[in-house]
C-alpha cells in the first residue's frame, strides 16, 4: 500500500470491514478523474456529411463541461480506409479527413484546455491499417525481407504452404491469418501468410522488432508536443505473441471469454475473474510490459503528470494490475466489473477484489460501465439474463426491458460514481441512451458482423450518433440531419434538450453525482463496507469519507433511518431506496 492512511471515520453502527484506505496526499489528475469517451464519428457532426468530426466535438465541449467531467478520450480519428471505424490506422500522425485536420485538432485541444478538460487520444500499436505505408511496401518486397520483418509474415504449413501457420482465430471471426496472392519470386511453399488478431485489414506489427519499438516512441512524443494529455492504449495486453506462435485451442471471441481453460463461477469470484479476461499465446505476454516501462520513460520527459490507459481484457485482477506497476501505464480499464451482472454479491466480490490487485502496486481502479465495444449498460442490465454479454443485439433477439434497464443502469452509473478511483462514461450514458437493437442488416458496418457471417450482431447498436434535440433532423446530430447510422425513435425522448436543468433527468443526475463526488472527494476516498449490508444480501453499503453509498439490487425496498440526508439519488426515494435505486447519504 503506497496510499497514505486516511480512514473514514466510522459510527457504532456504520463500521465495516476496510476494503480499500484513501489519500489525502497531493496525486495526479489521472487518478480520480472522471473521463468521458467521445467516439468522434457518433458525437456530434460539424460539417453535415452524418459522420461525426473533430469541429463538432469542439461545438459540443459545453456539454461536457456543464457535465462536470475532468477528461475527455477521443477512440481514433486518424488517417483511416475506416474498416474497423479507425482502428485501422493507416498514419498515425495525420487526421483523416471524415474527421478534420491537425488545424482542427489543435483548436480542439485549445478549447478543452480553456474549460479545464484534458485531452487523452487513442494510440493503436497492435496493427495498423493494410493501407499503411509499411504494410504496402512489406506487400510489394519479397518474403524474408526486412520490409516484411515489420509484421508477422510466416510460411503456411503442409507441403505446399497452403495451411494457415497456426490456429489462431481472429476475435472478430475467421481465421487470424490471410494468405497473400501468389507472386513470380515464391518459394516452394508459395505466398506467405500474415497474422491479424482483428479484421484482414488489420495486420498485426511485430513487436520484437526496434523499427516498430521506435516508430511508436516517435508517435507518442508527436501528440505529447500537440499537448494532449495522455493515450488510451488499444489492445494493450496482444502487443507480444509467444514464441513460435503456438497452436491454441482456446477461444478469443469478443464476448465468451469463459469458453478457454479459465472458466468462472460468476457468484463470488475470489479473484475478481468474470470470464472479462483472455487469454492464450497472443496475449498477456510478459515481454509487454517492457513496452510500456520504455514509454513510461517518454511521458515523464513531459510536464503535467500525461498518462497511459490499458485497454488489457486481462484477468485475474491480479495480473491486470501488472500494467499499472509503478513505471509502468496509469490506468487499466477494469472489465471485470464492466462484465459481471447486476448481482450484489457479485459486484462486491469484484470491488473488493479490484481495490486488493491494485492497492498492492499503488495504483487506482478505473471503473468502466460501457464503451463503443460492447452493448450499452443501460440495455445490458434490462435483459432477463441481467449478466448476458450479447455482441451486439438482434430485432429478432429477446428485447431487453427499456425502463428497468434504464433504472438499473443509472443505480449502476451511481455506484460506480462513489468508488473510489478513477471513472469513464461513454458517450450517451449519462443520456441514458439504450442500444439500438433493430438495425438492419445492410446498414451494419462492423467487421464483427460480417466475419461471423452474420451470427453476431456486432457493435453498431452503440454507436448511433447522439441526440442532441428532441425536435430537430437527425435530432440535432449535424446541421443536415444526416447520420451514418439511423437513430431510433425512442431516441427523441432522450434528448439532451430535453434533460438540461430538468430535476430526475439522466443527465442532471450525472451532473450532480459529479459535483457531489468532486465536493466530497469521493475518488481519492477510501471504501469500508457497512456491516450486514443493511441486512440483505441484494444490497451494497459503503462508506467512502463522509457518504454512505447504498445500492439496492434486491426486490423489496430498504427503509432509510430517519434524518439522513440524500446527496444524489438513481430514482424517486423517500424514506425508502426502492430496488434497483443507489443514493448518496451523508452520515
Ligand atoms: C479494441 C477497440 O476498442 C475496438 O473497437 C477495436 O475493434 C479493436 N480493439 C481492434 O483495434
Amino acid at each position: 500500500m503506497t496510499s497514505t492512511q486516511q480512514t473514514a471515520p466510522s459510527t457504532e453502527t456504520l463500521a465495516g470491514a476496510v476494503v480499500h484506505v484513501g489519500s489525502e496526499a497531493a496525486r495526479e489528475w489521472w487518478r480520480d478523474a472522471v473521463i468521458y469517451q467521445v467516439y468522434p464519428r457518433s458525437f456530434a457532426d460539424g460539417d453535415g456529411d452524418g459522420i461525426g468530426d473533430i469541429p463538432g466535438v469542439t461545438a459540443r465541449l459545453d456539454h461536457l463541461a456543464r457535465l462536470g467531467v475532468d477528461a475527455v478520450w477521443l477512440s481514433p480519428f486518424y488517417r483511416s480506409p475506416q474498416k474497423d471505424a479507425g482502428y485501422d490506422v493507416a498514419d498515425y500522425r495525420d487526421v483523416d479527413p471524415l474527421f478534420g485536420t491537425l488545424a482542427d485538432v489543435d483548436e480542439m485541444l485549445a478549447a478543452a484546455h480553456e474549460r479545464g478538460i484534458r485531452v487523452v487520444v487513442d494510440l493503436v500499436p497492435n496493427h495498423t491499417s493494410d493501407q499503411h505505408a509499411w504494410f504496402q511496401v512489406a506487400l510489394a518486397a519479397a518474403a524474408g525481407s526486412p520490409e516484411r520483418a515489420r509484421y508477422v509474415f510466416r510460411d503456411g504449413r503442409g507441403p505446399a504452404g497452403d495451411e494457415a501457420p497456426n490456429n489462431w482465430q481472429s476475435i472478430f471471426g475467421g481465421p487470424a491469418w490471410t494468405r497473400l496472392a501468389p507472386r513470380e519470386d515464391d518459394g516452394p511453399l508459395g505466398p506467405q501468410w500474415y497474422l491479424h488478431l482483428f479484421d484482414s485489414s488489420q495486420p498485426d506489427l511485430d513487436w520484437t522488432h526496434p523499427e516498430v519499438r521506435a516508430e511508436f516512441e516517435d508517435v507518442l512524443r508527436f501528440w505529447l508536443d500537440k499537448g494532449v494529455d495522455g493515450f488510451r492504449v488499444d489492445v494493450a495486453h496482444g502487443l507480444v505473441k509467444a514464441d513460435g506462435l503456438p497452436d491454441w485451442e482456446g477461444s478469443v471471441a469478443m464476448v465468451d471469454g469463459t469458453t478457454d481453460d479459465e472458466a468462472v463461477d460468476p457468484g463470488a469470484p475470489e479473484d475478481g475473474s468474470t470470464g472479462a479476461g483472455r487469454h492464450g499465446p497472443m496475449f498477456d505476454q510478459d515481454g509487454v510490459h517492457e513496452i510500456y516501462r520504455a514509454w513510461h520513460r517518454v511521458l515523464a520527459e513531459y510536464d503535467g503528470d500525461r498518462c497511459l490507459v490499458a485497454e488489457a481484457w486481462v484477468e485475474p485482477l491480479s495480473r491486470l494490475a501488472r500494467y499499472v506497476r509503478p513505471g509502468e501505464m496509469h490506468q487499466a480499464f477494469n472489465f471485470s466489473f464492466l462484465t459481471t451482472g447486476w448481482d450484489a454479491a457479485a459486484l462486491r466480490s469484484v470491488i473488493a477484489a479490484s481495490y486488493r490487485a491494485n492497492d498492492e502496486v499503488g495504483a487506482p481502479t478505473t471503473w468502466v460501465l460501457s464503451n463503443h465495444d460492447v452493448v450499452r449498460h443501460t440495455s445490458r442490465l434490462g435483459l432477463t439474463d441481467a449478466g448476458g454479454r450479447p455482441n451486439g443485439i438482434f430485432a429478432t433477439d429477446p428485447q431487453p426491458d427499456e425502463e428497468l434497464g434504464l433504472r438499473r443502469a443509472r443505480a449502476a452509473s451511481l455506484l460506480m460514481l462513489g468508488l473510489p478511483g478513477s471513472a469513464y462514461v461513454y458517450q450517451g450514458e449519462e443520456l441514458g441512451l439504450p442500444e439500438h437493437t433493430a438495425l438492419p442488416a445492410d446498414l451494419r458496418q462492423d467487421p464483427a458482423f460480417f466475419r461471423t457471417l452474420g451470427a453476431e450482431a456486432g457493435r453498431d447498436g452503440c454507436r448511433v450518433p447522439i441526440p442532441w434535440s428532441a425536435d430537430a433532423a437527425g435530432f440535432g446530430f449535424g446541421p443536415t440531419g444526416k447520420t451514418w447510422l439511423p437513430q431510433p425513435e425512442s431516441f427523441a425522448r432522450y434528448a439532451a434538450d430535453l434533460q438540461y436543468g430538468v430535476a430526475g433527468s439522466t443527465f442532471e443526475m450525472y451532473r450532480a453525482a459529479l459535483a457531489a463526488r468532486r465536493a466530497e472527494g469521493l475518488g481519492h476516498g477510501g471504501l469500508a463496507w457497512l456491516d450486514a449490508h443493511a441486512g440483505s444480501p441484494d444490497v451494497i453499503a459503503f462508506r467512502n469519507r463522509d457518504v454512505v453509498v447504498l445500492a439496492n439490487l434486491g426486490t423489496e425496498p430498504v427503509t432509510l433511518p430517519s434524518g439522513v440526508e440524500v446527496l444524489v439519488a438513481s430514482g424517486p426515494v423517500a424514506d425508502e431506496v426502492p430496488s434497483d435505486t443507489t443514493v448518496w447519504l451523508r452520515a
